[in-house]
């Protein structure tokens, strides 16, 4: 390729670029354009400018438009200064290629500004900015609708206010936590709106405010009141009901917030002396049982809930169920049962006789008395909370009677003859009472004692008694039966005194004189008889005579009612007999067996005065000389045989019947303190084997004891 081909294609490039470019310039288009950003954000009171760039004309007609509305119009390049509207004019510059300039812009002027340029023969052009004006964001308040959010209520709304500012964006945040719009939350302007708040809601709130030039946040506590939530009745410890004089403490909490107050109401009554709703009851009473209301109030919201709560206190019943069975009209049978005092009342029943019917405190049962009944125990069942407990009874007909006699003779001088009739029945047996088959009331010469069980004859003449049988029958519905007596003389028949002893003391001066007589015999005194030297001296005992050794003589008289006496002042190297003579007044009966007491029994021939009265005086001597020997003698024998002198028991000196239990040794070494009570008419021993209807006497033994 020469140089001179390059240079002719270099000259084509050119020619062809001029060509293009005088094309070009004879079809020119009129275009406005932004200059910077078209969105212009501006702090209020600074100086901002919406700048544009435009092309294809030459010095075109610049009009500016706040909206739609035209506000600075001016010809590029005209000496002539801008059309301004009259309200801008303090504020807007145009530059001298086209831009609008805003001097100390204030909020008013955020709004949409269009340029439009039009030139002559070639038409318009327009583009459009859009100015936002700020303010900083300052002093922001943040506050709760209500004085106070209430669970339950239907809407709580945060919301905010300022001194001044503009605000592009707000966030809010619970507890640092984005809120985001949901089925809970709802942003509005300027607020936050919780819907159906709850206590879950209680926390700290923030909102952030932001514009392009500055951001605040402000944050406030939120507490949502709540409650008494429902209420927990409790009491310590947990039982199904306490006992009187029991600790225990009621209580009664609820949630909520504030914290509510609780009230105890008993009985009407507030109750002091709870502390948080704990109540202490201290040795409780039964008069403390019953309904407790607890009430809470929430005393910032009002509200309040109330519960009650039961307390049972209970009481045992006083002793322990009493049973018993009564007689009807001498035909029924009443069979009760009762267990008194108690809270609540005891639930009695008598299960073996009926299953359906029961009652509280007492009940009772009536049936007609039926041969299945008699002697059958039937259990009363006792049933109380805190116990339970049972008695039995069983109704009997009267069995086995036993009658017992007493005498005495009263301030008239009339024998007065007591019979009794005792029978093991239930219920207590009536007794009616019978002379010779023929009924017998009460009058002067015979009473019948109000429980029926007691009958009198009072009659100078002792034969009256004697001729008659008495008969007692005791009923009850269950039956009767029936017991004759016939009253005995000691005198006749049988024997009077049916068993008689002597014990004497451990160094032989006391003796204790006892005996028995058959149960109806007729009996209102007894003579003591004694045989025997001088007692040792005389102490001022009124029914001791004075002695003379050769034959019986009473040294006391016994009432009626005695079964035994103590003889004082015996020589215990002397040898005594005794028996007793039983009285029906006037009227003695048989003596006693007689009881020896002393170291020996004499000959009684040779004590006796009549045979020492005929003994010739000539043989006195003799007689006294020989007495002097034996009493050597005697007294040697006594010397070898220590095993006579007390204390060793030597008892009676002859055959005796006596009872096993007893050891007359021992009974007798305490002296007096083991004596008898002579004063009581029932406990005399002849007597209780027969008014105890259940005494079973044990076997009699035969003690021996030879001198
Ligand atoms: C805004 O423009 C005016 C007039 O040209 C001037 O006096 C003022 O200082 C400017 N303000 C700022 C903040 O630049
Ligand atoms: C500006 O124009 C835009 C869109 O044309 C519009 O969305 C906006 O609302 C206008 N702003 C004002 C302040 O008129
Ligand atoms: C809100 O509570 C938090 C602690 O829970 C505390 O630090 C903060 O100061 C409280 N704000 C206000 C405004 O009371
Ligand atoms: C109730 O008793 C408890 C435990 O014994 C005690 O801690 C409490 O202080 C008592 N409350 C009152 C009100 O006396
Ligand atoms: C009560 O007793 C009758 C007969 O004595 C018996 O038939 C009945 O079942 C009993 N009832 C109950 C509840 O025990
Ligand atoms: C009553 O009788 C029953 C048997 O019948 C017996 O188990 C119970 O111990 C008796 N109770 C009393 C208090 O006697
Ligand atoms: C006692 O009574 C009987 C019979 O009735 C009679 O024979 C006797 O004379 C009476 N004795 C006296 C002292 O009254
Ligand atoms: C008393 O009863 C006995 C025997 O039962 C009899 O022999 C006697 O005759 C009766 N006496 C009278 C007075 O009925």
């Amino acid at each position: 390729m020469t140089w001179l081909d390059a240079c002719g294609r270099l000259i084509a490039v050119f020619l062809a670029f001029l060509l293009k470019l005088t094309f070009q310039g004879a079809y020119c288009k009129l275009e406005v354009s932004p200059a910077g950003p078209a969105p212009v954000n501006a702090i209020s009171g600074s100086n901002v400018t919406l700048a544009v760039s435009f092309s294809g004309a030459h010095d075109p007609v610049v009009t500016w438009f706040m909206k739609d509305l035209p506000v600075l119009t001016w010809t590029i390049n005209s000496p002539s200064p801008p059309d301004i509207a009259k309200n801008y004019s303090k504020v807007l510059r145009i530059a001298p290629h086209g831009s609008l300039t805003f001097v100390n812009v204030s909020l008013g002027y955020t709004s949409n500004y269009t340029i439009e340029i039009t030139k002559s023969g070639l038409g318009k052009a327009s583009t459009t900015f859009t100015l936002k004006v700020f303010e900083n964001i300052q002093n922001v308040i943040l506050s709760a609708q209500t004085d106070f959010a209430q669970e339950g209520t239907d809407r709580l709304t945060l919301q905010y206010s300022m001194l001044q500012g503009v605000v592009e964006e707000q966030m809010w945040f619970f507890n640092g936590i984005e809120i985001n719009t949901n089925s809970h939350y709802l942003l509005e302007q300027q607020s936050l709106v919780i819907l159906k708040p709850n206590r879950s809601d209680t926390g700290q709130y923030t909102v952030l405010l932001k514009n392009p030039f500055n951001s605040v946040t402000t944050d406030i506590n939120v507490t949502v009141l709540y409650g008494p939530d429902e209420p927990k009745l409790e009491a310590y410890p947990a039982q199904p009901f306490y006992i009187s004089g029991d600790y225990l403490s009621l209580s009664c909490q609820a949630e909520g917030f504030p914290q509510p107050t609780v009230e105890w109401v008993f009985g009407g009554q507030t109750l002091s002396g709870s502390h948080r709703g704990v109540l202490n009851l201290t040795y409780v009473q039964t008069s403390q049982g019953g309904v407790y209301t607890c009430t809470l109030l929430n005393e910032q919201t009002k509200q309040q809930r109330r519960k009650d709560m039961t307390l049972n206190v209970y009481e045992r019943p006083l002793d322990n169920p009493m049973c018993s069975v009564h007689s009807v009209n001498n035909v029924d049978l009443q069979y009760e049962c009762w267990w008194l005092g108690g809270t609540p009342q005891a639930k009695l029943s008598f299960p073996a006789l009926s299953n359906t019917s029961s009652g509280a405190e007492t009940f009772s049962l009536t049936f007609t008395a039926s041969d299945n009944l008699n002697g059958k125990t039937v259990t009363c069942v006792a049933d109380h909370p805190i116990e339970q407990n049972m008695c039995n009874i069983t109704a009997r007909s009267p069995m086995d009677v036993l009658p017992a006699v007493s005498t005495t003779v009263d301030s008239e001088g009339k024998i007065m003859v007591t019979i009794y009739c005792v029978s093991d029945a239930s219920p207590v047996a009536v007794v009616s009472w019978s002379k010779d088959s023929e009924a017998v009331t009460s009058g002067t010469t015979y009473h019948i004692s109000s429980d029926t069980t007691q009958f009198k004859i009072r009659d100078y003449n002792i034969s009256n008694f004697l001729l008659h049988n008495y008969t007692c029958t005791c009923h009850n519905p269950l039956g009767s039966h029936g017991r004759e007596i016939q009253l005995r003389v000691p005198l006749f028949p049988g024997p009077s005194i049916s068993n008689s002893s002597l014990f004497p003391n451990q160094n032989g001066t006391i003796a204790t004189l006892m005996w028995e007589v058959p149960p109806t015999s007729v009996v209102t005194g007894f003579d003591i008889q004694m045989k025997g030297p001088d007692l040792l001296s005389k102490d001022g005992y009124g029914t001791q005579t004075r002695v003379s050794s050769n034959k019986f003589h009473t040294i006391q008289q016994r009432p009626g009612s005695d079964r035994s006496t103590d003889i004082f002042d015996l020589d215990p190297m002397s040898t005594y007999m005794f028996r007793i003579i039983p009285k029906a007044r006037m009227t003695e009966g048989e003596p006693s067996e007689v009881q020896i007491i002393g170291p020996v029994i004499l000959d009684e021939g040779l004590r006796g005065p009549a045979i020492a009265a005929g003994i010739p005086s000539s043989l006195l001597l003799l007689l006294l000389l020989g007495g002097f020997i034996f009493l050597c003698v005697y007294c040697n024998k006594n010397k070898r045989r220590p095993q006579t002198r007390y204390p060793v028991c030597r008892a009676v000196e002859k055959a005796v019947t006596t009872q096993i239990d007893t050891t007359p040794c021992n009974l007798l070494s305490g002296g007096l303190a083991s004596a008898p009570d002579y004063n009581m008419l029932q406990q005399t021993p002849s007597e209780r084997s027969v008014t105890l209807p259940t005494f079973v006497p044990p076997p009699p033994v035969r003690v021996a004891t030879t001198v």
